[in-house]
């Protein structure tokens, strides 16, 4: 294989793949750069530029398994979480603190706290039918071991100290089911990065009750069928928390943040507690779709 013919079309190809990215930006973080995100919070344009920029460093500063543009995209909901409601921001699965940077920097913007769980020993051990994950959208099977992703409580409070804002983080040291359990303060938000269906399940079972009624929830894990399909899992849903399963936006393939070789993309997906659909439009489903190709359906 010769690596020098090859070299200049990676190279272009990773420039185009930059270039679309810029150019999805307005599409892709519309609702980041609205008006109406952060007006509550006096957190305007200029400042959401400073915030984005400084996100984009974050990432190129901490070894970090998500994207600042993900982390923008939870940034949004959080800036748009009225400023009455009670709760404060729950991220699950930290690794170096990348994400936990990132986050803290809104949080604290928003005088809310950021409660980091993670054992920052790596990955429990794996019960067999959870080691490996299927990510069909990717063409990939990842696979877990007790200790992978480890990131030290030292390493993440360095670095959320250099580059994030540790004043508005408390840190929740151990394996989530062991920590969970005495956590009982409400959450407007959970991001959970967890990779494990285990660990998901934990989180779930004892973040869910806590968040307030039209809170986030995001799983970074959603290409991950073992993790996606749980969300639909009726039977556990109604076993564990008495209720049918929520489902969650972006299951196989991630909100389209990311050009990929066959589309857009992401790790990302979320879930709201209670959406208000009152206020969603209704559409009658009669027969003719929005989108016409041709003048008429009758030929
Ligand atoms: C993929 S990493 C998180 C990546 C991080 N959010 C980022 O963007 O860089 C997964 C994290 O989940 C933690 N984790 C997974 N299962 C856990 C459990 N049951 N209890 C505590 N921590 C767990 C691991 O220690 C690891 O830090």
């Amino acid at each position: 294989m010769d690596l020098r013919g090859q070299k200049p079309i990676s190279i272009l190809a990773r420039l185009y793949r930059l270039s679309l990215l810029a150019l999805s930006a307005p599409i892709v973080l519309g609702e980041y750069f609205s008006a109406d995100t952060g007006s509550e919070y006096g957190v305007g344009f200029g400042t959401k530029c400073a915030l984005a920029g400084k996100m984009l460093l974050n990432n190129m500063r901490i070894p970090t398994g998500s994207s600042f543009v993900e982390h923008l995209i939870i940034a949004t909901k959080i800036l748009n979480v009225p400023k009455e409601t009670e709760g404060s921001v729950v991220e699950c699965g930290c690794y170096m603190g990348g994400s936990t940077a990132n986050l803290s920097l809104v949080a604290g913007r928003c005088d809310r706290r950021l409660d980091v769980f993670d054992s920052f020993e790596g990955m429990p051990e794996p019960a067999e039918g959870d080691r490996s994950h299927v990510l069909i959208g990717s063409r990939e099977v990842h696979t877990y071991d007790e200790g992978s992703w480890r990131g030290s409580l030292e390493a993440v409070r360095r670095n959320v100290a250099a580059f994030g804002d540790i004043s508005a983080c408390t840190f929740h040291e151990g394996y989530f089911e062991d920590t969970m359990e005495d956590f009982d303060e409400p959450v407007t938000l959970a991001f959970l990065d967890v990779g494990l269906r285990a660990s998901a399940e934990t989180c779930l079972e004892h973040l869910w009750p806590l968040l307030s009624r039209e809170g986030y929830l995001f799983t970074h894990d959603v290409k991950h069928m073992e993790i996606a399909s749980l969300f639909f899992d009726n039977e556990w849903w109604r076993e564990h928390l008495d209720r049918d399963a929520p489902g969650v936006i972006g299951a196989g393939s991630g909100i389209g943040l990311h050009p990929k070789s066959n589309g857009f993309g992401s790790l990302l997906g979320y879930t709201v507690k209670e959406p208000r659909l009152h206020a969603f439009k209704e559409v009658a489903e009669e027969g003719a779709g929005t989108y016409r190709l041709r003048a008429s359906t009758d030929d």
